[in-house]
């Protein structure tokens, strides 16, 4: 069983849904995206706006994932720089794999579809992105190629006397 990768999908209402409760699960079950658990889709929703805005305006790309049901179950965000001297690389947002389907090799498989849409843009050279240290997410990335190549510490406060650092990971592609 695998998942089955569409970069640039049409956006509708089902996926719009699918992707508020992948995002609402993942951060219920504990997963670094952004919010601290518990959290309702209706906080979400207004951050996932956002993101599917910036796919209409050109600013972002999607990757989804759908399980053998045909849900959503994995998502990447592609995200260009707009400063003219960073438009060589991509931020990477929102890495999430359901709960349900966490530890079966689908974050890899994301992962080596991510760096595939991203050879296939047009002058881009490298993924980079941010996360929560504290949650072995570091060890994920390197085991996709990905290497630490900065860390603030302490930038993310999930809780007050809970400061995580701000870990930097990058993968060349060229
Ligand atoms: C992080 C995440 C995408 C990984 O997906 P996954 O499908 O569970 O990962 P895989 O099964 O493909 O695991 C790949 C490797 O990474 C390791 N790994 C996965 N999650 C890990 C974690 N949180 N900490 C340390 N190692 C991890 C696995 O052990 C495996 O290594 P192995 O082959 O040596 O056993 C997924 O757990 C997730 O969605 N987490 C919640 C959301 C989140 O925090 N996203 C990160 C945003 S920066």
């Amino acid at each position: 069983m695998s998942l089955t990768f569409t970069f640039d999908p049409a956006v509708g209402p089902a996926l719009r849904d699918g992707i508020l409760d992948l995002w609402t699960d993942v951060t219920n079950a504990g997963g670094a995206v952004g919010f601290v658990a518990p959290v309702t889709r209706d906080e979400i929703r207004p951050e996932l706006v956002k993101q599917l805005a910036s796919l209409a305006t050109g600013g972002a790309r999607l990757l989804v994932g759908h399980d053998e049901d045909g849900r959503v179950a994995a998502t990447a965000f592609l995200t260009f720089n707009t400063h003219r001297l960073r438009t060589h690389w991509v931020w990477l947002y929102t890495v999430m794999v359901h709960p349900r389907h966490q530890g079966k090799g689908y974050g890899r498989d994301l992962m080596a579809a991510v760096a595939d849409a991203a050879r296939s843009l047009d002058g881009i050279e490298a993924i980079r992105l941010g996360c929560r240290g504290g949650l072995g997410l570091e060890r994920f990335y390197g085991s996709c190629g990905y290497k630490e190549v900065g860390r603030v510490p302490d930038a993310i406060r999930v809780a007050p006397g809970d400061d995580r650092d701000d870990i930097t990971m990058l993968l060349p592609l060229l």
